[in-house]
């Protein structure tokens, strides 16, 4: 497939191992450096700031077409300050054919999770380096089926997120019959658990989720799996624990901690690993 290139490669990683057979709609995310005529911004006025953004372009429609890296220039000084704020205005005033994911602007939903300039992040809360000399770079979540442009494929995330059975499962009833209370000190371990908006931006940035994604399942589910594990109303606990119990979707993490550097809610699925494998040894 013309079209692959390696984000890894690009972002001085480690080369992937199973880019073959990928559907003719998929491209990863990465592309080769060419530069596209560059669109009409102001450019003279000595209070004008020009920043360039390079920015990962991949058309389906055009599937033998390789993935390309499209310059678009913009004044920070009519631009809000961060990433989104950016694209946004490229995309309104400059290029509607640009694709990217966003809903909250305020990281919540989760939606905008993009690398830029090397590291995994929301774009919503990602500020605009202003130093206008360097370019900023903004590529998808790496090691990800592309669907168009900064837009990757969760599919298999999603899928593997619904496997650990994210719900309260319990059958004894309520002792009020309403609702199923805890302590605050019970409550309080979920703390740093509930919080994560599944941006995926850990997951892709773990070495052990890039070569086996299909069995790991990564920083990100495991750090809801052990939400659930932690959770004092659960009655799962022992079918939760089985379902990890295997060499491959808990043990290969390898306690790199790429996943708690970059999450951009501040959150540490590294340390939910090492709970989980605790409470698994005992
Ligand atoms: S742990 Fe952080 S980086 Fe990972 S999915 Fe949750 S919010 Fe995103
Ligand atoms: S600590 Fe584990 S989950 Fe996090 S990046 Fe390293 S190997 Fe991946
Ligand atoms: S737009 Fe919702 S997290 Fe960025």
């Amino acid at each position: 497939m013309a079209a692959l290139r390696s984000t890894s490669r690009l972002l001085g990683l480690a080369s992937p191992s199973r880019a073959a057979a990928l559907p003719a709609a998929f491209a990863r995310s990465m592309a080769s450096v060419s530069s596209a005529p560059l669109d009409a911004t102001p450019t003279s006025s000595s209070d004008t700031r020009i920043k360039t953004f390079q920015i990962y372009r991949w058309n389906p429609d055009t599937p033998t077409e390789k993935p390309r890296m499209q310059k678009y220039e913009l004044d920070l000084n009519k631009t809000g300050p961060m990433v989104l704020d950016a694209l946004i205005r490229i995309k309104n005033e400059q290029d509607p054919t640009l694709t990217f994911r966003r809903s909250c602007r305020e990281g919540i939903c989760g939606s905008c999770a993009m690398n830029i300039n090397g590291t995994n992040t929301l774009a919503c809360l990602c500020r605009i380096p202003t130093d206008t000399s360097k370019d900023t770079k903004i590529y998808p979540l790496p090691h990800t089926y592309v669907v168009k442009d900064l837009v990757p494929d969760l599919t298999h995330f999603y899928k593997q997120y619904k496997s650990i059975k994210p719900y309260l499962q319990r059958d004894t009833p309520a002792p009020d019959g309403r609702e199923y209370r805890q302590s605050k000190a019970e409550r309080k371990k979920l703390d740093g658990l509930y919080e994560c908006i599944l941006c995926a931006c850990c997951s892709t940035s773990c070495p052990s989720y890039w070569w086996n994604s299909e069995e790991y399942l990564g920083p990100a589910i495991l750090l809801q799996s052990f939400r659930w594990l932690a959770d004092s109303r659960d009655e799962r606990k022992a079918e939760r624990k089985a379902a990890l119990d295997n060499s491959m979707s808990l043990y290969r993490c390898h306690t790199i901690l790429n996943c708690t550097r970059t999450c951009p809610k501040g959150l540490n699925p590294g340390h939910a690993i090492a709970q989980i494998k605790k409470e698994m040894s005992f």
